[in-house]
């Protein structure tokens, strides 16, 4: 290499290192461009092996010109450090007061269980204790098994109970978003041979307009027991041991009668009113009792529907909403705060 082109090669250099570190914007690039020059493998440091061969002249200036690039080059690699290091600094957010408010309640910092889920976990296990099975059926059904098999034929007065959202879907009316677990009982008693003895679960759908005490969208607990010499009276305990279970012993239960097309004969079952203990109060609107679900023994034409002979077989169900039940339990004025997602509420569950 001659003294000249010595000279241009260190130009060259410099001029390539001043384009380039406008380009970095990590401090790790930069890092390694200035590596690239100026560590002991770097361009500009090779360059300097070159001077030994130089007539002392050539090696006085050359040495000048080289340590003015490295300077140079160590002066813009600083600059931009500092550039970047301030980038880094302002993107910083100090979450120290968030945290620390956080430790003052680690029950708010962790996420959990919404009540409905936590609510229907326990039931599940309840009813698992009980020896019944955990039973699902579909979200959209069909009309025979929401209404046509439950005995509720079309036209049926009855259907007015329930304000039905239907689906475009094949016939009219034919497809709906079940508006209750009802059709599960169908579902499991058109596939499983007595005894049974199931609860299910899920989501219903309403044509309703939410208020304090309705939602158009909410959950049903199902049970179905159908087997040989069932009585009344094991529907009335049944109710009593799983309302006691999650309310409390000191819990009351009472049937009404009632009418639903799916039980004959039907009731509807009540707990002692959990404010007043049966004295009367605004919440149980004076009567010291609270309504919870629909029950009866299963009408004989739902066991012949499913191919099950009502002369061998007997059987009680009930439903009931769980949203209401978690009102009950907490005396939650308003629904529809269950639906919401406010921490403020939430987190106290
Ligand atoms: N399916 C009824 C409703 O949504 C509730 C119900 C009543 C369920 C009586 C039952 C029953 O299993 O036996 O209004």
């Amino acid at each position: 290499m001659t003294f000249n082109e010595f000279l241009t090669a260190v130009k060259y250099s410099e001029k390539n290192f001043v384009e380039q570190v406008k380009e970095v914007n990590t401090i790790q690039g930069l890092e390694e461009l200035f590596k690239s020059y100026c560590g002991k493998k770097g361009s500009l440091s090779l360059l300097r092996k070159q001077i030994g061969l130089m007539t002392p002249d050539e090696k006085k200036q050359a040495g000048q010109v080289l340590n003015k690039a490295f300077e140079e080059i160590e002066a813009l690699y600083k600059e931009k450090r500092e550039t970047l290091e301030q980038n880094l600094e302002d993107e910083l957010i100090d979450l120290t007061a968030y945290i620390a408010k956080l430790n003052q309640d680690p029950l708010k910092s962790l996420g959990h269980m919404h009540i409905i889920t936590k609510t229907l976990y326990e039931l599940e296990d309840l009813f698992i204790g009980m020896g019944f099975s955990i039973e699902t059926g579909p979200e959209l059904e069909t009309d025979w098994y929401n209404f046509e098999a439950l005995n509720i034929p079309k036209d049926h007065p009855a259907r007015g109970m329930w304000d039905t959202l239907y689906v475009d879907l094949g016939q009219p009316e034919s497809t709906l978003l079940r508006t209750h677990t009802s059709p599960v009982q169908i579902r499991v008693l058109s596939s499983q041979k007595p005894p049974v003895y199931m609860i299910a679960h899920g989501k219903c759908f309403r044509r309703d307009t939410p208020d304090a005490s309705h939602l158009s969208s909410f959950h049903q607990l199902e049970g179905l027991v159908v087997d040989k010499n069932i009585s009344f009276a094991d529907l009335k305990g049944t109710i009593e041991t799983f309302t006691q279970a999650y309310f409390g012993v000191e819990t009351l239960v009472r049937l009404r009668p009632s009418y639903f097309p799916f039980t004959e004969p039907s009731a509807e079952f009540e707990i002692s009113c959990r404010i007043c203990f049966g004295k009367g109060c605004r919440t149980c609107s004076n009567t010291g009792w609270l309504e919870l679900g629909g029950c009866g023994v299963v009408n004989e034409n739902v066991l012949v529907n499913c191919n099950i002979n009502p002369d061998e077989y007997q059987g009680f169900a009930f439903g009931f909403g769980i949203e209401r039940l978690i009102q009950m339990k907490y005396q939650i004025p308003d629904l529809r705060i269950l639906t919401e997602s406010d921490m403020r509420f939430l987190a106290n569950f």
